[in-house]
């Protein structure tokens, strides 16, 4: 038997966000996003880390991408400092930040590379915040949308694949519910959804702004996608799951791909008296925007594992593992619907995350069954303590595995008929992981630097390597048959 293999084309990538790597917080114009300033708040990341400095991309990006050509990378997804554009959030352009985007899309293009570009990465100008409270104002739609449009038109041409917003479900929970990012508001429930509704249009306004100025371009939003499993076959798990599939899932991929709310959600939201304000118009946009939208992206990481939770039961405030000590995570859920406990057959990273290779199979068929919408596969990998050794190697045996297997298993959905455009690892280089600081790595290259600094040197590790040869075989290298 033949050794199966991506469809031709297919686009091998790795991902970044501006925050994570570039430091150079306050060069060439650029204007102070929220998270420049939620990190000052004590014990809000570890050790107290900033992106002050980060891996210092901004200096070093033709560095980077001269690897990235190295390894045969055929896409690099970043993101775009909105503050390096726009520094108050709207009005005038900081052309610095204009030329230093442009300069690294032709830096990818120079490279056959093509440029994957996030349009939001979680960095709100902090001037928005300031003004109307960021996202909580419907205002914030219409900055997005200028900021958004204004790149349109700037890269129209050199850029075909955007990303409109990215992880909308975990920068709002963490935002909104938890007060573990900016603006750091704790258990306003009925906010987090007034801000999704929000998050959604701008979203929505700027696919239907994209298809004027670039019909041939390819547009979505990526989302932090965990499928789920009831923990048994009882009913009342079954249902849990449902519900929790609703809330967690459909509520934000339903209205990317259909422009609407899953219903039964929206309903039990309504009965708690939290569901956001929806106009007519609303329905209208979401829905015309929804036609338009060309791929679901999909950050894969883990599995869920769904349980009832009774009322009385644990809620969605548990403790996260930020500290790699494993084991350190709570069980989280909503009182009265579902809970999230462990999954016995699985095993978890240093930071309690589930490694569930055949979960990555799983998202992918569950999109293609209910939107039958093209996937790319925006972010995928493993954060781990990588060390160096004295002679400058760092032997990552560990992500090789775990990426391999989670090949294996993304070569197996293509195979069944899910049409994947792309898979970006989750990072190129190490960065700064937002709560976790720089121990926490990710990349295929090594970065000098750990919460103190260091030489900010790089360094390939053996699975640059392996990537390279999974890139240069299209995938026949992971002997998937
Ligand atoms: C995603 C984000 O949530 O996962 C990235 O889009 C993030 O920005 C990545 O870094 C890994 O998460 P963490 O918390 O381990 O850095």
């Amino acid at each position: 038997m033949s050794q199966l293999t991506m469809p031709k084309g297919f686009l091998w990538g790795s991902a970044s966000a501006a925050y994570q790597i570039e430091g150079a917080h306050n060069i060439d114009g650029k204007g102070v996003s929220n998270w420049d300033e939620f990190v000052k708040i004590p014990g809000k990341t570890f050790k107290e880390t900033t992106g002050e400095v980060a891996v210092d991309h901004y200096h070093r990006f033709k560095e980077d991408i001269a690897l990235m050509a190295e390894m045969g990378l055929k896409t690099y997804r970043f993101s775009i400092a909105w503050t390096r554009i726009f520094p108050n959030g709207t009005g005038e352009v900081n052309q610095s930040g204009v030329d230093f985007y442009e300069a690294v899309i032709d830096e990818c293009l120079k490279y056959k590379i093509e440029p994957m570009v996030t349009l939001y990465h979680w960095d709100l100008p902090q001037a928005l915040e300031e003004a109307y409270g960021g996202w909580e104002s419907p205002q914030a739609i219409d900055a997005y949308v200028n900021y958004a449009t204004y790149l349109f038109n700037a890269y129209k041409g050199k850029v075909k694949y955007w990303i409109t917003i990215n992880e909308q479900n975990i920068f709002t929970g963490f935002g909104w519910m938890t007060a573990m990012h900016p603006p750091g508001k704790f258990n306003d429930e009925k906010t987090y959804y007034q801000v999704n509704h929000h998050v959604f249009l701008a979203h929505a306004k700027a696919v239907l702004a994209f298809k004027e100025i670039m019909p041939e371009g390819k547009i979505g939003a990526s989302f932090a996608y965990s499928p789920s499993y009831a923990i048994d076959s009882r009913p009342e798990n079954g249902m849990a799951k449902l519900d929790h599939d609703n809330l967690k899932s459909f509520w934000w991929m339903d209205v990317y791909a259909y422009g609407r709310y899953p219903r039964t959600a929206l309903r039990y939201l309504e009965k708690q008296g939290v569901a956001p304000t929806i106009t007519e118009e609303d329905s209208k946009t979401l829905h015309v925007a929804a036609q338009k939208v060309d791929f679901m992206g999909v950050n894969y990481y883990q599995t869920a594992t769904v349980e009832y939770n009774p009322l009385d039961g644990v809620t969605p405030f548990g403790e996260m593992n930020t500290t790699g000590k494993k084991g350190t995570g709570q069980v989280t859920g909503v009182p009265g619907v579902y809970k999230n406990p462990s999954n016995p057959y699985l095993e978890t990273t240093d930071w309690d995350w589930v490694i569930d290779p055949s979960g990555l199979r799983f998202a992918c068929k569950e999109i293609t069954s209910r939107y039958d919408l093209p996937i790319i596969i925006s972010e995928n990998g493993l954060g781990a303590f990588d060390k160096k050794t004295t002679d400058n190697k760092i032997h990552d045996d560990y992500r090789i595995a775990y990426l391999a297997a989670h090949l294996k298993e993304l070569i197996k959905a293509s195979d069944e008929g899910c049409e994947i455009l792309g898979y970006c690892t989750w990072s190129f280089t190490d960065l700064l992981s937002w709560l976790n600081g720089y121990q926490k790595r990710y990349g295929f290259i090594y970065v000098d630097r750990d919460e103190e600094g260091g030489t900010l040197d790089r360094y390939k590790k053996d699975s640059y390597y392996w990537y390279k040869e999974v890139i240069e075989t299209n995938g026949a290298s992971l002997s998937v048959e």
